[in-house]
């Protein structure tokens, strides 16, 4: 069976994993820098690059080590090339680089994007393309029609923030730390959704956009009116989050029409309330639904070890440039 060595470091984890052809998870290793960030609320890139510098190379030695395999047993070395915060992922693919050219391996240069547009495939061996995807992250926040690998038309974006963004300037409002997210939806689960009156950008509208700056500037006036508790806020932020993202996901379908499966990915794709809203809407379209498990919804090589098998049999060269942006 194939085998795909796979490196993830564009944000702040530093991972590397080794995945099959037929989507077995055979080892993996994430190191987060959380504790490293923390302190400044939120990811500074110098410092991430340092960690990744630090820590890759004992991590692939790792990963082989718990797989007792080597590197000549694998079939290609595929690393995270962009997009991200530019020292990070020039971390992971010069390492790869060397790895390719030590092993004499094929090196898979991949999309970051495309990694958690796949994942859902390494998570479920049924979804077959087309499908919608609502992919979620840090950095992203995309509606995009899945007709295939390297296939991949962007029906919506956002003009401004991104959802995790979103999640993450709304935890720092109410000083949950970081990172945000996970953080918001705990609280979010004692709170009322409707207990603070929110705005949801761009509901109704006719352009194909996300928006999520108005719904920031809400909840920090929120919080300095003094008026509510701070589950509250937390609550009706993700609820006003779920409205935004369930309207625009109307929007696009009626557009484009439905496929036969609604996928979220990335790594708010994690949150369970926004799971379980978008289930209920895919049901509604008599849509089947699917979502990668948690793990492999927030950054990790395995999805990029899974791109990779999904693009084995194509190279890139050794002197690929790593790109802070590169959309899909
Ligand atoms: O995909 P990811 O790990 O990194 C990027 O590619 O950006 O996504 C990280 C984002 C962060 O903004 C984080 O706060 C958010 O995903 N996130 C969540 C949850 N877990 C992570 N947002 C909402 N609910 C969660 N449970
Ligand atoms: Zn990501």
């Amino acid at each position: 069976m194939e085998l795909v060595l796979g490196i993830e470091s564009s944000c702040d984890e530093t991972a590397a994993a080794l995945v099959t052809g037929d989507r077995k998870i055979i080892a993996q290793r994430i190191a987060s820098q959380d504790e490293h960030h923390a302190p400044y609320g939120g990811v500074v890139p110098e410092i991430a690059a340092r960690a990744h510098a630090e820590r890759l190379a004992p991590m692939i030695e790792g990963v082989l080590k718990d797989a007792a395999v080597g590197l000549s047993d694998c079939d290609a070395i595929a690393a995270t090339a962009g997009p991200g915060l530019i020292g990070g992922v020039m971390v992971g693919l010069v390492s790869a680089k060397a790895l390719a050219m030590a092993s004499d391996k094929p090196l898979i240069a991949i999309n970051h994007l495309e990694g958690h547009a796949l994942s859902p495939r390494l998570a479920d061996p049924t979804l077959d393309f087309p499908y919608t995807l609502l992919l979620v992250s840090g950095g992203h926040c995309q509606i995009l029609l899945v007709e295939g690998v390297g296939r991949y038309r962007r029906l919506a974006t956002t003009i401004d923030d991104a959802l995790g963004e979103a999640f993450d300037k709304t935890a720092k409002i109410l000083g949950l730390g970081f990172p945000g997210g996970p953080a918001v939806e705990r609280l979010a689960r004692e709170g009322d959704g409707s207990a603070v009156p929110l705005p949801r950008p761009l509901a109704g509208s006719k352009e194909p956009h996300f928006s999520f700056a108005g719904l920031k500037s809400a909840v920090l006036r929120a919080f300095q009116s003094g008026n509510y508790a701070p589950q509250d806020i937390a609550a009706s932020f993700q609820q006003a989050a779920i409205d935004c993202v369930t309207d625009r996901l109307r929007f696009a379908l009626m557009q484009h029409g439905t496929t036969p499966t609604l996928v979220v990915a990335g790594g708010v794709a994690s949150n369970a309330a926004i799971r379980a809203a978008l289930e209920d809407l895919a049901e509604s379209y008599a849509m089947r639904f699917t979502a990668p498990p948690p793990k492999l919804c927030t950054d990790n090589a395995a999805m990029i070890a899974w791109a990779g098998c999904e693009r084995l049999g194509q190279s890139d060269p050794l002197d690929f440039v790593a790109r802070p942006r590169w959309p899909l």
